[in-house]
């Protein structure tokens, strides 16, 4: 199979602060891999370590076989990695638009308004909305533009943190629906949810994280079918 990000013994955190102590993780070619465990285990540490937002201290990281360990974002972004942050992931002040504009900065403008085009066909709700602050649209909306302004860069694998968090349960199938339909369309997807029943239903595989370490990885569908599994890590059968 193939591997697109491939993590191996990561550890890294806030400058001398460490919170991730030793993750092993693999994404394959199309797969939808889901991180899930409870709050403060070092989730969003990991996804911005990845991206080279925080901390990179040892372990290392290949993108396709590169090694990428500690590289910044832009030259992420450049190799096809994209990144929606768990919060501030819309510039409110600025319409949808000039959002989405601000997604393919480096982009001509032919390439840059059939991105935007491919957006609007993914989150048809964007479109009436364009030339509205992203202030005022509602968190399913917020998410949707995040999404779509990660994609304009035309990305291979996307990080997504908690895109669900706070929605509706009308929103939260949405967005994991939408998400689902960009593994299928080749996109490989690495997404951290609290909402771990909904996720795992859509991902290929699972890994369980505590204390900054993978406690647990497998099947999507084994971690949701094992009653033990779930009543311990995840609080899914009661
Ligand atoms: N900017 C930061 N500086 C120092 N510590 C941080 C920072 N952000 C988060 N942390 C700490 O890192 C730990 C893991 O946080 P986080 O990765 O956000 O957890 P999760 O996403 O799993 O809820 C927590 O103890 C949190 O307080
Ligand atoms: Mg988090």
């Amino acid at each position: 199979m193939n591997t697109v990000l491939e993590v191996t013994g990561l550890e890294g955190g806030y400058g001398s602060v460490q919170i991730l102590n030793g993750i092993d993780l693999t994404v394959n070619k199309g797969e939808f891999v889901t991180i899930i465990g409870p709050n403060g285990c070092g989730k969003s540490t990991f996804l911005k370590v990845l991206f080279g937002l925080a901390t990179h201290k040892q372990g290392i990281v290949t993108h396709n076989g590169t090694d990428v360990s500690g590289w910044r974002s832009d030259r992420l972004v450049k190799r096809g990695i994209a990144y929606v942050p768990q919060v501030d992931n819309v510039f409110p002040s600025l319409s949808v638009r000039e959002n989405l504009q601000m997604g393919g900065i480096q982009l001509r403008s032919r390439k840059l308004v059939e991105c935007i085009d491919r957006a609007c066909n993914m989150f048809p709700d964007l479109e009436p909305r364009m030339n509205d602050l992203a202030a005022s649209l509602s968190g399913g909306e917020r998410q949707m533009l995040a999404i779509s302004r990660a994609l304009i860069s035309d990305p291979t694998l996307l990080l997504l943190d908690e895109p669900t968090a706070a929605l509706s349960p009308r929103y939260q199938q949405q967005i994991l629906e939408n998400i689902d339909e960009l593994r299928s369309g080749g996109i490989s997807v690495l997404l951290v949810e609290q909402n771990a029943r909904l996720s795992l239903s859509k991902s290929d595989r699972g890994y369980i994280f505590a204390g900054g370490k993978v406690v647990l990885t497998g099947d999507a569908s084994s971690i949701l079918n094992d009653p033990k599994i779930g009543e311990y890590f995840l609080g899914l059968h009661q």
